[in-house]
C-alpha cells in the first residue's frame, strides 16, 4: 500500500516537474522566435501590410549599399501611412501616444478619414517597372543651385525628390524637370497649376493636427477651408490628384528629429521646441527608399546674409538667421558628416 501510495505520488510530483521543464523550454523557444523575428525584420525593413504582397517585394528588394551606417539601417520601415493598418503601424512605432509632428495623436479621426479618401499609398506607380533599388537625388531649395545647371545631371537620376514651392518651371537648366516625390506641408504646398506634374507624388509632413484636418478639409470639397493655425495662408485646393497624395509616416519625421538630428526630447517651457525642416525629412525618407542618396541644393552661405536664400524668388540668408522652428545649425552639422562619410555625394559642395 505504502509503496503504491509512493509511486503514485512520485509520478504525481515528477510529472509537473517535467512539464514544468517543458514549459520553460517552449517559453524559451517562443521567446528566442520574437527576438529573432523582430530583428530579422528590423533588418530587411519590411513593416508592411501583409495584404499588400506586391509593395512587399518591391520594398524588400531595394536593401542598402554596405557604405550606409547602422544608425540608417536600422529600422528601416515602410514610409507611408496606409489606410489598412495605419493604427497598427502607428501603435507599433508608438506614434498613438504624441501629437503631430511626431505622432497622430488628437488627430486619429482626420488621418482615418483622410486615409480613406487616398486610394493608393504604394511608393512607385507600376510603369515605374522594376523593383530594383534606386539611385535618389534630394533637391533642396538653397540658392546655391543658381547658375549651376545641374539640371541635367538631377535629371538622370531614378528618382528626385524636391520639397516645398520649390519650382521646376522656369528653372529648368539649374534644377531639372523631373520631380518623382515633392514631400509639402499646407503653407508650403503648390496651388498654382502651373506646377502640375502628372508624374509627381505629393507627399504630405503633418506638423499639425490641423495639417490633416486641412487634407481632409480638401479631399471632402469643403469650401470652409480653417485657416487660422497656420503659420501662413495654407492653399486653398490641391494640384495634386488624390491618388497622386500620400501621408508620411510621422515615424520619419521623429527619426530625423531623435536618431539623426539628435534635438532634444524635452525643450524648457519660455524655449519653442525645434523640429527638422522639410529638406532633413526628405533626406531621411530618401534613406528609407534609396539604394544611394545624393544631395544638391543644402548649402547656404552662412557670412553673407544678402545672398540668395532658395535658387528661386529674393529672400536672402537673413531670413534664415530668424528662425526659430529649426536647429539649422544642428541640420548643417549632420549634413556635414553623410558628406565627409561619404553616405551621400553632395552635387553643390
Ligand atoms: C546667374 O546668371 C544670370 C544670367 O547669366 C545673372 O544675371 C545672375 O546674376 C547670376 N546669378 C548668380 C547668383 O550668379
Ligand atoms: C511624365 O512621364 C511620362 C512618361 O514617362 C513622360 O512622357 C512625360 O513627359 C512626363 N511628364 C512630365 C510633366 O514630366
Ligand atoms: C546687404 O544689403 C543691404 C541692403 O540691400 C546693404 O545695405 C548691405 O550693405 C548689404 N551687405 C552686404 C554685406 O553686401
Ligand atoms: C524679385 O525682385 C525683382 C527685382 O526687384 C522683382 O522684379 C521680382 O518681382 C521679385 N520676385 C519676387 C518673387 O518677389
Amino acid at each position: 500500500m505504502n509503496i503504491s501510495i509512493m509511486d503514485v505520488h512520485g509520478r504525481i510530483l515528477k510529472l509537473p516537474v517535467m512539464r514544468r521543464i517543458l514549459f520553460v523550454i517552449l517559453l524559451a523557444a517562443g521567446v528566442m522566435y520574437v527576438i529573432l523575428h523582430c530583428n530579422l525584420w528590423r533588418a530587411d525593413g519590411n513593416w508592411l501590410p501583409s495584404t499588400d504582397a506586391d509593395k512587399k517585394e518591391q520594398f524588400i528588394a531595394c536593401s542598402f549599399r554596405s557604405t550606409f551606417p547602422s544608425f540608417i539601417m536600422l529600422d528601416k520601415f515602410y514610409p507611408f501611412l496606409c489606410s489598412n493598418n495605419f493604427q497598427k503601424v502607428s501603435e507599433h512605432h508608438g506614434s498613438h501616444k504624441v501629437d503631430p509632428p511626431y505622432g497622430i495623436r488628437r488627430a486619429e479621426r482626420y488621418f482615418h478619414l483622410a486615409l480613406s479618401r487616398l486610394s493608393n499609398c504604394g511608393i512607385y506607380t507600376e510603369d515605374d517597372g522594376s523593383a530594383s533599388c534606386k539611385r535618389c537625388v534630394v533637391v533642396g531649395n538653397g540658392g546655391v543651385l543658381r547658375n549651376k545647371s545641374l539640371g541635367e545631371r538631377i535629371d538622370s537620376y531614378d528618382v528626385v525628390i524636391r520639397m516645398n514651392n520649390g519650382p521646376v518651371v522656369g528653372y529648368e537648366d539649374d534644377v531639372g524637370r523631373r520631380t518623382t516625390f515633392r514631400l509639402f506641408y499646407p503653407e508650403s504646398v503648390f496651388s498654382d497649376p502651373v506646377h502640375y506634374d502628372p508624374n509627381t507624388t505629393a507627399v504630405l509632413v503633418v506638423f499639425k493636427p490641423h495639417d490633416i484636418r486641412w487634407l481632409w478639409d480638401l479631399l471632402s470639397g469643403q469650401h470652409s477651408i480653417r485657416t487660422y493655425a497656420f503659420w501662413k495662408k495654407p492653399a486653398m485646393h490641391l494640384i495634386y490628384k488624390p491618388h497622386q497624395i500620400r501621408i508620411l509616416d510621422p515615424a520619419i519625421t521623429k527619426k530625423t528629429a531623435y536618431d539623426l538630428l539628435h534635438l532634444p526630447t524635452r525643450f524648457p517651457k519660455q524655449v519653442r521646441p525645434k523640429h527638422p525642416t522639410t529638406g532633413l525629412i526628405a533626406i531621411a525618407f530618401a534613406f528609407h527608399i534609396c539604394s544611394e542618396v545624393h544631395l544638391a541644393g543644402f548649402k547656404y552661405s552662412f557670412d553673407d546674409r544678402n545672398s540668395s536664400l532658395h535658387y528661386y524668388g529674393n529672400d536672402t540668408m537673413s531670413l534664415m538667421f530668424q528662425n526659430e522652428y529649426h536647429d539649422i545649425a544642428a541640420e548643417q552639422k549632420f549634413l556635414k558628416e553623410l558628406v565627409d562619410q561619404n553616405i551621400v555625394v553632395n552635387l553643390t559642395e
